[in-house]
């Protein structure tokens, strides 16, 4: 049975009409020295091979201009960051000045929520997902503590039903209507880290805003994986991180969507540093502050060209292949990868992740049957037969083939060893 598979992988990838840019990363290699199946795109994405030739030019830069640099190089440094805008404006569905890379999520995160969560005596909840990215949860909780609340006080959190892994969207329109007077901030994953749960941000946006509430949303699952219309979605804010599906690299610069209604007003609150004040004074070292318009306002300090060039390495690449081709592989790849999961494998791993297209990205997240144990060793099990998979406590391995790199053939891998395992251990 997997050999048929395998087969049909092979031969899917012969086939392929889009076959993504994997000779265009590099791909790690398994313990028999040859590429692993690397499945990992939802926690690090591979490294463009063109990221080291990116890197070097901006070396030679600093080392042949020095301080120039920051006017003269080839891509100057003061602008550097407007390098990845227009992409990551393309990915996020968004106008270039809704758009600023910068900082990393969480950082990112509390800025935002400086800007936009402004509760008041009536009104200032702010509802997330019970399973929320504990580093989310973190940040709610200290600006809620920052303005006086307790999070017992203003914190709601909506869990799945009971014997639920994924929530319902109308679930989730029902409490923010039910506390809707009391909401102030809604704040939502684009995909959901865990079951990789993809959700309807327009609705959500749509409901938050009836009940009178801001719409935030975390995009650090989404951006690169799903697509996302952020400025016709009406979204107020959004943030991202850059290592997963974009592949910047560890650490790579976050971004940040601010809708263009707030971008342009003034108005409210916000923590502000010398790279957010119009560009045209801003070496007139004055102590006034005047936001550029748009995200870019939201700047605390000056570009991080080295961690940027990777970045703008990968984006390139998103370009290249094309952002609907992209998805529609995607599509592809993780339909054949639930297919062939369901089909060998049957009750012994259960897919959490929404079967439904408009609901689920790249990530499968498979529950390992049986007790944590027993997960572990399968998990353990992957690793030697070169696949590289992530464990999610308590018994969750989440894989994700990215269209950019990944094939048929890594997925029809994984299965097959999953199946070698499953008989393993069942003979045992
Ligand atoms: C969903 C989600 N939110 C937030 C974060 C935190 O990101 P950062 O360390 O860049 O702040 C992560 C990191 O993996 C994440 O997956």
């Amino acid at each position: 049975m997997k050999e048929y598979w395998l087969r049909l992988a092979r031969d899917r990838d012969t086939n392929d009409p889009h076959p993504g840019l994997r000779d265009r990363f590099h791909l790690p290699p398994g313990p028999d020295g040859k590429p692993a199946a690397y499945l990992c795109g939802h926690s690090l994405g591979l490294c463009p091979r063109s990221a080291r030739t990116l890197v070097a030019e901006e070396f030679a830069a600093w080392a042949t201009l020095g301080v120039e640099a920051h006017t003269r190089a080839r891509r100057p440094w003061v602008s550097y960051h407007e390098q990845v805008t227009p992409y990551l404006a393309r990915l996020a569905g968004a106008s270039d000045h809704e758009i600023v890379a910068m900082n990393s999520l969480t950082t990112n995160l509390h800025l935002m929520m400086v800007s936009f969560y402004r509760p008041t005596p009536e009104r200032n909840v702010i509802l997330i997902e019970k399973g929320a990215f504990p580093s989310d949860r973190h940040a709610v909780v200290s600006q809620l503590e920052y303005h006086g609340y307790s999070a017992e006080e203003a914190l709601v959190e909506l869990a799945p039903r009971a014997g639920e892994a994924t929530l319902r969207a109308a679930d989730i329109e029902a409490a923010i209507a039910r506390d809707g007077e009391r909401i102030a901030l809604v704040l939502w994953p684009g995909v959901q880290y865990l079951t990789g749960q993809a959700f309807d941000l327009r609705r959500i946006a749509r409901a938050a805003h009836a009940a009178g509430a801001m719409a935030g949303f975390d995009l650090a699952h989404a951006i690169g994986n799903v697509p996302l219309l952020l400025h016709d979605d009406d979204i107020d804010f959004a943030v991202w991180c850059s290592y997963k599906y974009l592949n910047g690299g560890a650490g790579a610069p976050g971004g940040v969507f601010v809708h263009e209604k707030h971008g342009l007003d003034f108005s409210g609150p916000r923590f502000t540093g010398w790279w957010g004040h119009d560009k045209r004074m801003r070496f007139m070292m004055g102590p006034e502050f005047r936001p550029i318009p748009g995200a870019e306002g939201w700047q605390l300090s000056n570009p991080p060209v080295f961690a940027l060039a990777p970045l703008l390495a990968s984006l390139r690449l998103f370009d290249e292949a094309s952002l609907n081709r992209l998805r529609a592989r995607s599509l592809e790849l993780t339909g054949f990868l639930a297919d062939a999961l369901t089909v060998q494998l049957g009750d012994a791993v259960k897919i959490i992740t929404p079967s439904d297209d408009s609901a689920r990205g790249a990530q499968l997240s498979l529950r390992i049957q049986g007790d944590r144990e027993r997960a572990r060793f399968v998990f353990a099990s992957l690793a030697s037969q070169g696949i590289l998979a992530d464990w999610r406590e308590p018994n969750i391995i989440r894989v994700a083939p990215a269209p950019l790199y990944n094939n048929f053939e890594d997925c029809a891998r994984l299965v097959a060893a999953l199946h070698r395992y499953e008989n393993r251990h069942d003979g045992d």
